[in-house]
């Protein structure tokens, strides 16, 4: 048979889902799995919002409409972003996206040319190469360590700059370091951004999850000269507890929009539309929820990095935002397991942890720092107590 498309064979399959599908298949074969790999709230969607997806069904709103999204939608949209971020924006620069993930892709599809290189903070979250890579660019990554807290200089970013430098992919608060760049950070990577020409693709998934009485703030609001080269993705899917309904949506200048939407009449067309009703209740609902959500996720970090950081030689920075802690352990790395395996890196810790302890985390080679594990605290309070309680004891195993 003839070969399949290069580009898609060359994709690495998303290690955060592969651990989590084992993790998943082992609970179902009686194993007492505890999993941390997954990235999403373990809450319920608010009943009013699943109200308002059974109302526009029962309504009749089921045949297709516009490609780029229900109108409700987008002004839904615009309405969030003056409210929340202090942004003024027209429908006809939003596009309603099937989750944040396509929107990401969406916008690095409609950006890149061959070799157009694309800057990316590291540890970074999983799709953002696999995608570039996808579309013909190149992904340049700047290191960070634990002892940066995970975090850039502006100095980093203007020297990894090249002439051929398209987009600097900014996540904020990220995934997976859990660190959020305040005001003056931002509007020293928006100066050199305007300065070399740059896009900047912010994710902005995690802008209500902040710890610490922090405020959501967007590259977007430093300038109007940043705002004019921001491509805002954001969606329902973390703040509303929402990850099944997938809706997420692009805000930026309007010949992006207007070639974004070009490709979803042709790619994909708009997503279901009883999400995107679901998706403008939760926007116009309030913050409530998240809040909520809030208070217990900082319960459980400071938990979580209390515990970690009792462990002998791990390192871990406290999250500002999102829902992971990324603790380096590779002062483990080059020890023994009981079984007399040699732990060379993360990936052999976590398959021994996950084989050994029943615990599932997911190793710092997916996200591009091999020191380090992820660990969600998206989950209950009596399975982080497990979970820690195993780590320390495989950790401690360790000789
Ligand atoms: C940084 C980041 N962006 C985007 C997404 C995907 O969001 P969605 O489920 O809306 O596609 C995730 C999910 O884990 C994420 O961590």
């Amino acid at each position: 048979m003839k070969p399949l498309s290069n580009a898609v064979l060359a994709l690495a399959p998303s290690m955060t889902v592969a651990i989590d599908t084992k993790a998943k298949e082992l609970q179902a074969a009686g194993q007492d799995v505890v999993a941390l790999g997954a990235g999403e709230p373990d809450f319920d969607t608010p009943d009013h919002i699943k109200d308002a997806a059974w109302a526009s069904v029962k309504a009749g709103k089921t045949k297709y409409t516009a490609p780029t999204g229900l109108a409700e939608m987008k002004t839904a949209v615009c309405a969030k972003l003056l409210r929340e971020n202090g942004l003024a924006y027209t429908s006809d620069q939003i596009v309603v996206t099937s989750g944040v993930k396509h929107a990401v892709s969406n916008v690095l599809q409609t950006l890149l040319n061959p070799g157009d290189e694309v800057i990316i903070p590291a540890p970074y979250w999983v799709t953002y190469p696999e995608l570039v890579k996808l579309y013909g660019g190149v992904p340049v990554f700047l290191d960070t360590s634990v002892e940066t807290n995970y975090k850039i200089t502006p100095t980093q970013l203007e020297q990894a700059i090249t002439p051929r430098t398209k987009l600097f992919l900014l996540c904020n608060p990220s995934n997976p370091t859990g660190m959020v760049y305040g005001t003056k950070e931002l509007e020293a990577f928006a100066k050199i951004c305007v300065q070399h020409d740059l896009y900047v693709l912010s994710d902005e998934i995690y802008e209500h999850i902040l710890y610490d009485g922090r405020q959501p703030q967007s590259i977007a609001g430093v300038s109007d000269q940043i705002k004019e080269r921001t491509l805002i993705v954001n969606g329902v899917s973390k703040a509303y507890a929402m990850t099944g309904w997938r809706v997420g949506y692009f805000a930026g200048p309007k010949h992006i929009a207007k070639a974004i939407g070009a490709l979803q009449s042709q790619a994909t067309h708009h997503p279901a539309n009883m999400s995107q009703y679901a998706a403008v209740e939760a926007l116009n609902g309030g913050l409530e929820f998240v809040h909520g959500m809030v208070k217990e996720f900082t319960r459980r970090r400071d938990f979580v990095i209390h515990e970690l950081r009792s462990i002998p030689g791990v390192k871990v920075p406290l999250p500002e935002g999102a829902f992971y802690a990324l603790p380096d352990v590779s002062s483990v790395y080059g020890r023994k397991t009981p079984e007399g395996k040699v732990i060379a890196n993360s990936l052999d810790l976590c398959a021994w942890l996950l084989s050994a302890h029943l615990l599932a985390v997911v190793p710092g080679a997916a996200f591009g720092d091999d020191r380090c594990i992820r660990l969600s605290y998206a989950t209950s309070m009596e399975n982080l107590v497990r979970a820690l309680d195993r780590l320390k004891r495989g950790l401690g195993a360790l000789a």
